[in-house]
């Protein structure tokens, strides 16, 4: 690695940059070494279109022993029947699952965006919203959680193919029995993206979108603390309910489909060297000490949640169920950009995040959104959160003040400096 000083540099930098700071970025995490080091793997020097056992190259006999390997482990985590490990990233899960069960032009139903929703929700800017006609759920002005009425009465007139729950800025858990009870009345499937999530599903701390929904969906690098990429998995296996069929015209299982949906249908060679670190991680997930770990993330961002109401912010829907939050600064006098940006300054990293019935643009907004799961990977705990929300409270009200700032961030980088990352790289 040295030998390429530039990247080397630059990576050191990064290391230094992730040590040194305060990691709120609700869907990011810190893997283990151990992960990381199958990404860096052998794994990724290997062509392996296909499956295991159904592969276009030779030399496939290991990486079909690691990939079962991650999908066994997947689908005891989540008690499946079926996973399918391929997928690039969340948005190439939910692509597929598309791919697999609907038609262009077919209706879908997805959480507004601008609520809290994913682009591969049916945004118009994405793929989803381009290919399929999509229709919009939101959250209820007064309470902030979702409008199941709402969703349910946009079921019922529309009459859309899918609906899809879960959501990139909720921080309430999902009614998922209620969504397949609608989608069960007008016949549609209902296809759950855990992404944000999962790991605390995993852990048994959430409701379990397995026991209502058709499909699941997540990316594996957010609370599931593994690599960058996607998974699908279903608890059982059904027949496409619209008639779809395999490129030969033959009806299908709905797991041959998506099988078919990732490769060929949208991705070509899987990255063996992620699938290696999907195991590595999956692996960590089914140890006791996981459960402890989604159980600390419900704590701190509960105790994250109350220190920020006590001291006067708006949190949509009024607090937390899961990793995160959603916090309107309108009553604060400060835009969710300038806050980021100014936070960024003291080294606490956040995403400034339109809030329900924003008034103003995606690039500038009237929130942010925080979350806890890399500072709790890191050991932080309950206080360190009252502390956190003291940091973060002085640099809003102090954004233009260069010198609070640098106050600021000698505090984040002494108080991070007791919680030490990957100690093993230099
Ligand atoms: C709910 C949800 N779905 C899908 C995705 C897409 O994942 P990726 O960025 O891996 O494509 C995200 C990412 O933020 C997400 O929050």
């Amino acid at each position: 690695m040295q030998k390429d000083r530039l990247v080397f540099d630059l990576l050191q930098k990064e290391l230094k940059r992730q040590r040194e700071g305060i990691e709120l970025i609700a869907s990011e995490n810190f893997t283990s070494l151990a992960v990381m080091q199958a990404m860096g793997s052998v794994a990724t020097n290997k062509y392996a279109e296909g499956y295991p056992g159904k592969r276009y190259y030779g030399g496939c006999e290991v990486i079909d022993e690691l990939e079962t390997l991650a999908i066994d482990r997947l689908k005891e985590i989540f008690r499946c029947s079926w996973a399918n490990v391929q997928p690039h990233s969340g948005a190439q899960a939910n692509t597929a699952v598309f791919l697999a069960c609907l038609k262009p032009g077919d209706k879908i139903l997805g959480l507004d965006l601008s609520m809290g929703g994913h682009l591969t929700h049916g945004s118009p800017a994405n793929f989803s919203g381009k290919t399929y006609q999509a229709f919009f759920y939101g959250v209820d002005r007064e309470t902030g959680l979702v409008d199941y009425a709402q969703l349910e009465a946009t079921a019922r007139q529309e009459k859309p193919k899918m609906i899809i729950c879960g959501a990139s800025a909720y921080s309430r858990d999902w009614d998922y029995a209620r969504i397949r009870a609608v989608a069960d009345e007008i016949g549609a499937l209902v296809l759950a993206d855990i992404a944000h999530p999962a790991g605390l599903i995993a852990a048994g701390l959430l409701n379990d979108p397995f026991d209502h929904c058709h499909l699941v969906t997540s990316t594996t690098h957010k609370t599931l603390r593994g690599p960058r990429g996607g998974i699908i998995a279903m608890r059982n296996d059904f027949e496409n309910p619209f008639g779809l069929k395999d490129p030969k015209g033959n009806i299908r299982m709905m797991s041959s489909l998506l099988d078919l949906a990732v490769f060929p249908g949208m991705q070509g060679g899987p990255l063996e060297h992620v699938i290696a670190a999907k195991a590595v991680a999956f692996g960590e997930i089914l140890s006791d000490d996981f459960k402890a770990y989604g159980q600390q993330v419900i704590s701190n961002a509960q105790a994250m949640a109350r220190a920020f109401v006590d001291r006067g912010y708006q949190l949509i829907s009024g607090g937390t169920e899961n990793h995160l939050m959603l916090i309107d600064l309108r009553n604060k006098g400060i835009t969710g950009k300038k806050a980021q940006e100014s936070l960024d300054r003291a080294h606490i990293t956040l995403n400034k995040n339109s809030v329900p019935f924003d008034d103003k643009s995606p690039f500038v907004t009237s929130g942010i959104r925080v979350g806890v799961p890399a500072v709790t990977t890191r050991g932080l705990k309950e206080a360190d959160m009252l502390t956190i929300v003291e940091l973060i409270d002085t640099v809003l009200k102090n954004a233009d003040d260069q010198t609070v700032i640098d106050t600021v961030k000698a505090s984040v980088m002494n108080l991070m400096r007791a919680y030490p990352l990957y100690p093993e790289l230099s």
